[in-house]
Parts: C-alpha cells; structure tokens; sequence
C-alpha cells in the first residue's frame, strides 16, 4: 500500500500550525519550485504528514489531489506519490566554476591509479571483519593523529617495505598527501619558517596547497641525478626522491646524502613508493636523517584517491606542531577506513594487492614503450605510474590541441614547471589512470597523438 512505503520520509514545510488548506498547498509548491523537494522524489504519506502537522489526513489528500492535478506532484494507482518529474521543477541553477567536467574519452593523467583495481573483495572482507570485532569507541570522534592500531601497523609496515624508521607515536594519519602538506606548511609557519623549496618541475597542486598554508614558495631545478642540491637555499624542501614527479628520475645516491646533511627539513613525498619494477630497491630517504625528514606515504596509488588515506612519519621537534595544525583543521579521516587499512596491512592482504597492481601496471608499461617510435626514449620508467617522453619546447606546446582532437586527458611539462627556459619539456603519460578495458583504445589514442606530433 503506498502509505506503508512512503510514510518514514521526513520533510519540511514552511507551514505554520493552523494556516489552513491553502497555506498546505502553497508550502509544498514553494518546496517543488525552490527544489527542496526534488523531481523524482518519494512524498510523505498523506498519513505520515497529517500526523506530523496534527491536521486531518482528508486536508492533506485534498492538498496532494490538487497538486497532482496542477502537475506538482504524480501519483499512481499502488505507488507512493512522487514530485512530478516533468514540469513544475525548481528553476535550474547555474554551474559554479567547480562544476564537474565533461570526462574525456581517454585517460592518460598523472597521478592517478586505475579505479578497477580497487580490490573490492579484500577490502569488504576487512570492512567485515573490523566491524564484528571493533570496540564501541570506533564510532566515537577518534584520535586527531589517527588511530593508534593503524599507526602501529603502519609503523611496522613502513619500516619493513620502505626501510622508514618511525613508531607509532611519530606518525600521524592525514587525508591524503593534499592536507598533509597544507598541516606542514602550517607546523613549519608556527616554527618561524617560512619558505619551502619544492622540485621545478613538480605538481602544482601541492605547490599551491602549500602557498596557500603560509609558505613562500621557491623552485630548485632537477637534473638527471634528481633534485640539485647544491642549489638550495631554503630551510624545507618538498622532494620526490624514489621517483621525482614528474620527470621520473630516482635521486643518486650522493644527492641523498648531501640532502640528508644539508640543514633543511625535507619532505619525503613517496607517493608511488610500492612501485619499483626493477630490482635495485630505493629505500626511503627518511632512514638517513630520521631528525630532519619527515616521510609521507599515501593511499592514493596504491588502493584509492578517493580514501583520502596518507601518513607522515615525523621527526620528533614537528610531532606536537603538526598535530595541532591538524586538531585546526577539525577534519581528519574516517576511523573506520583506518581500521580497515590496518586490518588489510596485517593480514597481507595488502601487500598481495600490491603486488597484483604492480604486475599490472608494469605490463602497461612495456606496452607503452613497445608502442613509442623509436626517435622517443621514455624517462622514468623504472617506478611508478607514470613516464616522462622529453620533447622540443615548440613540440610541448603543440600536445594541447592534438591530445583534444583525439579526445585524450594528458599533460605536458608546462603545467608544472615553475620557472626559466632551460627547464625540460616533455609529455607525461600517466599510464596508471585507465581501467583495464579501457588500456588498449587509451593506448591507441597516444599512438595517434605521437604519430602527429
Ligand atoms: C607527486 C604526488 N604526491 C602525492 C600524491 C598523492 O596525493 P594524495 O595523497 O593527496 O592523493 C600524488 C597524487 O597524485 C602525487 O602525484
């Protein structure tokens, strides 16, 4: 019977108690046309809202005959009422400059691991079992630095995978490397330093996240030996030593050392850390100055973005300023992924998914190489989900208006450099980012791109 369906929906009305029929009806029309009440959507049971309101039900059967009758509302024989699909709509609101764009076809995007990977069954399996066995206080407000079963897990996963030394109470479990390096900029602010040194190249969304938490932002160029060390001047640097974002080069041996000495506080962004595909392992840069860098690692590429899951390893002196600037932020991740994490690392499950991902992804990029001319040589293939195809500077400012013909999401170069002519420039093909159905036509869709270049 309709009633039974749709008498739990709750909803409000400006209708004051007493107002009559008239008012009824003119308060669930605003509602339809201001679109509070959507197209589409299940009403209250005549019941349901004449007992809410303390009216007689007649008055609200009247009021919705009325409307279905004026095209506001639809009813069917064995149906509850709905808001009239068609018609007498809320007037459509203009798209603000956030608005979702269009997808393209293709998509070769940094920074971005395939969705179809996400291991559906091991992460439901977690989900299962934090959720029988997890204690009450799951559900309250939670650590601000994370939750100390993941932390320990964490401490003892990144300690044995990526050579990190860290315990428990140095990590602190942010959303993503994104806030991450927002609560940093913000520690180091309250310390009195303010510049950090960032890889030119590097992505700018970081770049300007850190801008926007009070840091004064400087560029220190990246050869083939990773960043140049003997160029920096600033009291924090932001690197990417296992794979330098974007160009791909892993930082030698000697710059590790000489960054690790110099003075500054380093920020070790290992956000593709788990993708290595040749044998020489590169251990965090953390373990040479376990006092001067601070290590973040991310959930990112490994199982989602969307998780919104990192976590830092600190030196001591950054511990209680970045949780503070964390406590400022009044946000931190869901207790419940992180329970769900720890259990996934502590069962190996995790690294089972990891080991998957990374045949997978190194299949991908063979094929990517197989599938280059000869006159390209790819940078950076050795790690990661992404490799760098150096190109002329006039070549670079081609690749917008081609990759478009050809419906394909790929980045130059140019969106990340931060200064000078002699800086490099190329194409970053982020092979990560396409579903596995979608890996043969996006591949394709670069040959063509290639070929016309
Ligand atoms: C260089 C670099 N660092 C870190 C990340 C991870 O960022 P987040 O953890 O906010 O998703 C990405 C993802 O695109 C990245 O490209």
């Amino acid at each position: 019977m309709a009633d039974s369906w749709s008498s739990s929906v709750d909803a409000h009305l400006d209708w004051a108690p007493g107002s009559g029929r008239k008012a009824l009806a003119d308060a669930v029309r605003k509602a339809i046309r201001d679109g509070r009440w959507q197209p589409g959507a299940v009403v209250p049971s005549t019941r349901a809202l004449a007992h809410d309101l303390g009216i007689a039900r007649g008055t609200v059967t009247r009021v919705y005959s009325d409307l279905a009758a004026e095209g506001y509302l639809e009813s069917s024989q064995g149906a509850p009422t709905k808001v009239a699909t068609a018609g007498a709509g809320p007037e459509a609101i203009p798209e603000t400059a956030y608005a979702r764009k269009p997808s393209p076809r293709w998509n070769l995007e940094p920074g971005r691991p395939d969705p179809s990977l996400f291991p559906r069954d091991l992460w439901a399996t977690a989900a299962k079992r934090v959720l029988q066995h997890t204690p009450n206080e799951t559900f309250g407000y939670g650590e601000p630095r994370g939750s100390l079963v993941l932390r320990t897990t964490l401490a003892a996963y990144i300690g044995r995978s990526r050579g990190v030394i860290a315990d428990p109470a140095r990590i602190v479990v942010c959303a993503g490397f994104s806030q991450a390096i927002t609560v940093l900029g913000k520690a180091l602010q309250d310390l009195g330093i303010t510049e950090m040194a960032f890889e030119d190249p590097s992505f700018n969304r970081f770049r300007n996240l850190a801008e926007a938490s009070g840091q004064q932002i400087v560029g220190v160029p990246v050869d083939e030996h990773g960043l140049r060390v003997d160029q920096l001047t600033s009291p924090s640097v932001v690197v990417t030593p296992a794979h330098q974002a974007p160009i791909g080069v892993t930082m030698a041996p000697n710059r590790r050392t000489a960054l690790a000495g110099s003075g500054a506080i380093v920020i070790e962004d290992d956000y593709d850390g788990e993708f290595r595909y040749d044998r020489h392992q590169v251990g965090a840069l953390q373990a040479l100055a376990p006092e001067r860098v601070v290590y973040s690692g991310t959930a990112s590429k490994s199982l989602a973005p969307s998780l919104r899951l990192s976590w830092l390893a600190l030196p001591r002196f950054l511990v209680d300023p970045v949780i503070a600037a964390l406590e400022a932020t009044g946000t931190h991740p869901g207790v419940l992924e992180q329970l769900i994490l720890a259990d996934m690392i502590s069962t190996r499950a995790y690294d089972r998914h990891v080991r998957r991902c990374r045949a997978e992804y190194r299949s991908r990029r063979d094929k990517v190489v197989a599938a280059l001319p000869a006159h390209l040589k790819p940078h950076g293939i050795s790690a990661g989900l992404h490799l760098m195809l150096p190109l002329s500077r006039e070549v670079e400012a081609t690749v917008p208006g081609i990759a478009a013909r050809h419906s394909l999401a790929i980045h130059t170069l140019a969106a990340h450099r931060m200064t000078g002519a002699d800086n490099p420039n190329g194409l970053i093909v982020g092979y990560g980012a396409p579903a596995r159905n979608q890996f043969a036509g996006t591949l394709n869709a670069l040959q063509k791109l290639l070929a016309e270049l």
